[in-house]
């Protein structure tokens, strides 16, 4: 049996969450990608965290939320726009424990609440079968270049409840 996580609570991004961010984004990546990316990949990609000046702009451009188990990050996801899941990373040591869920979960909502219908992820290899159990549908595959690594991901999109005609 594993151990129960204590309930796991939401926040917003401070500029001073940068470096515990980065580290997350980094053990994220490292931890629980690997059964899909290469290494040369994964380094290319948790290396977009190395300038930390720059990370904490993007987190702080966007709608950052934060997920904290007895205070201490475990996890964060990032909404770009008013529709679009910019980033979700949840350190390896919580994962499988419902901290993705709870933060897709508060972007969708705060999503819904700006009267977006239509809800959108680049969802990595890793993280599709969390996205498909959501609701989210594949639309296009697509290879970005990373750090001058290419790697693949998928568009896909999930209808917001409450948003189809209702009668
Ligand atoms: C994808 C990720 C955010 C999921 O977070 P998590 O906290 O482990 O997910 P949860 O525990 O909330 O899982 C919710 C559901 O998805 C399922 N799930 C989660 N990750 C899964 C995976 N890799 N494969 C299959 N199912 C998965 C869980 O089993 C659970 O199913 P259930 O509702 O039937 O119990 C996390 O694995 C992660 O950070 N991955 C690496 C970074 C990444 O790829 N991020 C996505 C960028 S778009």
């Amino acid at each position: 049996m594993g151990q129960a996580l204590p309930r796991p609570a939401l926040r917003p991004f401070l500029a001073t969450d940068t470096p515990m961010l980065a580290a997350i984004f980094a053990a994220s990546i490292q931890e629980l990608t690997g059964d899909d990316y290469s290494e040369e990949q994964q380094e290319a990609w948790a290396s977009v965290a190395d300038d930390e000046a720059a990370f904490g702009k993007k987190l702080a451009s966007e709608l950052t939320l934060i997920a904290t188990v007895q205070g201490s990050p475990v996890g964060f996801a990032a909404l770009k726009g008013n529709d679009k899941i910019d980033m979700l990373y949840v350190h390896p040591s919580v994962a499988g424990q419902g901290v993705g869920a709870l933060l897709c979960d508060a972007l969708e909502k705060l999503a819904g609440g700006r009267g977006t219908k239509s809800m959108s992820v680049d969802a990595s290899d890793s993280a599709l079968e969390f996205f498909r159990k959501r609701g989210y549908v594949a639309q296009q595959r697509n290879s970005v270049t990373i750090n001058g690594e290419w790697l693949a991901n998928t568009t896909m999109k999930k209808e917001l409840e409450g948003s189809g005609a209702q009668g």
